[in-house]
């Protein structure tokens, strides 16, 4: 297992290059499975939940390559079952259930279980699925789901927490194959959902709305295959730009999509940090001294929960008392006792953590626990004075692409070594 070794208190400065979006890739490459001809999916990022998607899909019996960034999938003949031993280690793969409905009229996918960052159910997924007319049960661990005809229906997404991301996917993508008209409600809104439904439709498919909270899906009898460039990783670059603040340097972002970043902006120049926007290009710089903030996280367009722990690694350092309120996963925390460790003073209370700034983290032995928790005690790592070692980063290389790489080119001194 590696190791990340940071020896913080260097700036950061220069251009770094935003990938594809992870949250976009993974349902856009399980949406090939609804065709049995060759799609080409540009800007991939290359990180294991890509790498294990390609692998699943394979199992599946479909081809797969990839080639620099760009994956190519076809699905010609599927298998009727896929191997599950895969299928179980990643959380994303649930996004196959609805387009191996939808194409095979049926699947059987394994029921993903809760998580560090608390329980992850798929009861709206299922609810979906069911009222296009699958039946679905769930046996020994795995959803078995089946649907000799699917039917359009008005569906409604919403959930306690809102709506889900990946459950309006499965949904979108199952509604493609379905006869007649389906409507969702309350659907999610995130930009990965009006990529996919953009990749949908360059497959033939009839989705209108897919991107606010009503989308309508015409269904149609066949979709084809078709090439498609996934957007920028909004939430790779919101972290680059907190770290560019939180190691008082200065960062220009290339490639991303400041349109899908506007509430993280909005915090960031709260917080006093001064961002230049031209066209797909951001330039992140401390602008001063910072200010605390309080922020609580939403769906989409609201602050996203995906940058809530790398903006409380920020508010460690911002003099004064921030608060921060995590309202879509229940103990979405984790990175706080890790983030203590460096000198941050964080109590929590309920839902909310109260940061109190301090004026100087320092480095410390730290452990990874998820993915976005990662990200956080990466910038804390750069910001403190000192060495930091950060334990268990396979966590980080599922969802940022050659980070060691890109923060080296940026000044960093980080590397990576064999824990
Ligand atoms: N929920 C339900 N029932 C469901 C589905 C979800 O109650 O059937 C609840 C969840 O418990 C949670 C909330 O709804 O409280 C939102 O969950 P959602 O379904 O939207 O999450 P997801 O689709 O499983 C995606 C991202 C996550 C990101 C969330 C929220 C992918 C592969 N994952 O997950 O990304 O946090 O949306 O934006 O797209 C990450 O990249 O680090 C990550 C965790």
């Amino acid at each position: 297992m590696d190791s990340l070794l940071i020896k913080g208190g260097v700036p950061l400065h220069g251009d770094v290059t935003i990938s594809g979006s992870k949250n976009a890739a993974l349902p856009i490459m399980a949406a090939t499975l609804l065709t049995p001809e060759p799609c080409v999916i540009r800007r991939v990022p290359d990180l294991s939940d890509t790498r294990f998607m390609l692998q699943i899909l394979a199992s599946l019996g479909a081809r797969v390559s990839m080639r620099g960034d760009a994956v190519r999938v076809c699905a010609e003949k599927l298998n009727p079952v896929g191997n599950y031993d895969l299928i179980r280690k990643m959380r994303g793969s649930i996004c196959i259930l609805g387009p191996l409905l939808a194409r095979q009229r049926q699947a059987t996918v394994s029921l993903p279980g809760g998580c560090v960052i608390g329980p992850r159910p798929i009861d709206l997924h299922l609810k979906g699925l069911r009222t296009l007319g699958a039946r679905v049960a769930i046996e020994s661990g795995y959803i078995h789901a089946k649907a000799p005809r699917l039917v359009g229906a008005e569906v409604f997404l919403g959930g306690r927490s809102g709506p889900t991301v990946l459950g309006t996917a499965n949904l979108l993508m199952a509604a493609t194959l379905t006869e007649g008209v389906t409507t969702i409600e309350s659907a999610a809104c995130e930009p990965e959902i009006a990529d996919l439904a953009h990749f949908l439709n360059k497959m033939g498919a009839r989705i209108a709305g897919a991107g606010s909270p009503t989308i309508t899906v015409n269904g149609v009898q066949a979709l084809h295959g078709t090439d498609h460039e996934l957007i920028p990783d909004r939430i790779e670059a919101a972290t680059f730009a907190i770290a560019a603040a939180a190691t008082n340097g200065e960062v220009t972002l290339l490639g991303s999509r400041p349109d899908h970043m506007s509430a993280v902006m909005d915090k960031l120049q709260e917080a006093g940090v001064s961002i230049k926007r031209r066209g797909f290009t951001l330039t992140v710089r401390r602008g001063g001294r910072l200010r605390p903030v309080d922020i609580t996280t939403q769906p989409y367009a609201g602050f996203p929960t995906d940058v809530q722990a790398q903006m409380m690694a920020l508010m460690a350092l911002t003099p004064g008392l921030s608060i921060i309120t995590e309202r879509i996963y229940e103990s979405r925390f984790m990175h706080v006792s890790e983030l203590a460790r460096l000198g941050a003073e964080i109590s929590i209370e309920g839902a909310s953590a109260i940061v109190k700034g301090v004026s100087r983290l320092s480095g410390a032995p730290i452990m990874a626990s998820d993915l976005r928790a990662s990200a956080a005690l990466v910038i804390g790592g750069m910001a403190a004075a000192g060495t930091t070692r950060i334990n268990r980063i396979y966590h980080l290389d599922r969802g940022y692409e050659k980070i060691d790489v890109k923060l080296r080119r940026l000044g960093a001194r980080i590397r990576r070594v064999e824990e």
